[in-house]
């Protein structure tokens, strides 16, 4: 009696299916691993928190006609990550400061940084402005302030951020913060330097 151990044309195709049917579960296994993994994301992280901890004016010199102005602001803002499970890759992050609605320092890019869970980071940024056109409202804007003894600045940033569960990294999510520093003036027209060393909080969205 011989043992017949060939393969029938039968059980090829049978092996073929099964392949077919492992690739195919495989595939919705992924696909549903992923999407559960967005909805997660979606769901669950909460924003990083921001609070300016200090901000210094050290010149604002303005010239008239054209309307010209000299700015040189130093930050201290705070950055924490509330979340126990991700931590934030921030590739992206770009400041400046407001006055009434207009810009008055360049844009000024913070390095890329990792921040862990829980973790707090202090960051540090000069925004300095040279010949920076504004509007001609500026000097007017800014002796109704000296009137009523006080400034308000923003500072506002704006960045993409990705966020990192284990060994799994989220696609690139936009955010946008947004930080008022109210300042004390003296008696003479914005004569810096000018500070506010009251943490305010800063408003978060993404
Ligand atoms: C800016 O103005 C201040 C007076 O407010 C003056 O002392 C200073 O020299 C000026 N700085 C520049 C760079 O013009
Ligand atoms: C602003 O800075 C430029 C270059 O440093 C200088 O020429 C100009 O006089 C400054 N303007 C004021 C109002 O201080």
């Amino acid at each position: 009696m011989t043992v017949i151990s060939e393969k029938s044309p039968k059980d090829c195709a049978s092996k073929k299916a099964s392949k077919k049917l492992y690739l195919y579960l495989t595939t919705l296994l992924l696909s549903l691993l992923s999407v559960i993994f967005i909805i997660w994301l979606i769901l669950h992280p909460s924003k990083p928190h921001f609070s300016l901890r200090e901000a210094d004016i050290n010149q604002l010199n303005l010239s008239l006609r054209p309307s010209l102005l000299n700015s040189s602001i130093q930050i201290t803002l705070q950055s924490h990550n509330p979340n126990t499970k991700l931590g934030i890759y921030y590739d992206e992050f770009l400041l400046y400061a407001s006055y009434k609605g207009q810009k008055i320092t360049p844009e000024t890019s913070l390095p890329p940084f990792y921040q862990d869970r829980h973790e707090t980071n202090l960051l540090s940024a000069s925004l300095v402005g040279i010949q920076l056109p504004v509007s001609p409202s500026f000097a007017y804007e800014a002796q109704r302030d000296q009137g009523a003894g006080r400034l308000a600045l923003s500072i506002k940033g704006m960045g993409q951020l990705r966020w990192k569960v284990g060994t799994l990294v989220s696609g690139r999510y936009r955010f946008i913060v947004n930080c008022v520093a109210i300042m004390p003036l003296g008696p003479t027209i914005p004569s810096p330097p000018l500070s506010s060393r009251q943490t305010s909080q800063c408003s978060t969205s993404m």
